[in-house]
């Protein structure tokens, strides 16, 4: 059994392709257990000032209140550690990640849960793990002129191998913005490329 969790972001609900090839390429995962983590559906709050004082207090010196502040992001990060393969599925919304999964990544960033800094620097805690990354975009940003304003293929490279999440593949559903053609072309490609990903983490 493979424990996969499936973190699904974009505003655009049962609309959205990244979330619609990430559940077909879940499933495609040999012997996957799915735990969906919907975060469209069910949106987070914000961290705040309870979240972060919480969260800079040290564990056995945490009020049962502060233990409340945390319990949500406990919940999220104790879903992480259960996953062998985390598979997040985006949309780009104004360059970046949508605000749903920025609230999840404010969550599970947790000092001494999900990293921690040691004496080689900072050290990403949720190790051993296979990430895929299913992203879809309006434009082209894998080349081209506007490859500078992708704000989200880099950032969740960059955060999720932050935390540890290093060995990452990615699925690119890109130029969606271009009409049902070009959509057409990408959501094959990109479902043609999933397909190999899931038969090649078989192997
Ligand atoms: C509110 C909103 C903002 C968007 N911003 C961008 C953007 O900055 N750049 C871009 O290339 N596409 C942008 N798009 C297009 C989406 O990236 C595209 O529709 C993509 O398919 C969304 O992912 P999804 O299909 O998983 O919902 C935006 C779409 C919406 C709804």
């Amino acid at each position: 059994m493979t424990n996969v969790l499936l973190v699904t972001s974009s505003p655009r609900g049962g609309a959205s392709y990244s979330a619609q090839v990430a559940q077909e390429f879940a499933k495609e995962i040999e012997g996957a257990k799915i735990t969906v983590r919907d975060l469209s559906a069910h949106p987070l709050p914000h961290i705040a000032a309870d979240f972060v004082q919480a969260a800079y207090t040290p564990d056995a010196d945490r009020s049962p209140a502060q233990r409340q502040a945390l319990a949500l992001s406990d919940k999220l990060i104790a879903e992480l550690q259960a996953a062998d393969v985390v598979v997040v599925a985006a949309g780009m919304i104004n360059f970046g990640v949508p605000s749903t999964l920025k609230a999840w990544i404010d969550h599970v960033a947790r000092a001494g849960v999900t990293f921690r800094y040691g004496p080689s620097g900072p050290e990403g805690l949720l190790t051993g793990k296979k990430t895929f990354l299913l992203l879809a975009t309006g434009g082209v940003y894998s080349s081209g002129a506007y490859a500078p304003y992708d704000h989200l293929t880099p950032y969740l490279n960059g955060v999720l191998g932050f935390l540890g999440l290093t060995d990452v593949e990615t699925v690119l559903i890109e130029g969606v913005g271009a009409g049902p053609e070009a959509t057409e072309k990408a959501l094959v490609g990109a479902r043609s490329k999933a397909a190999s990903l899931a038969t090649a983490f078989a192997a």
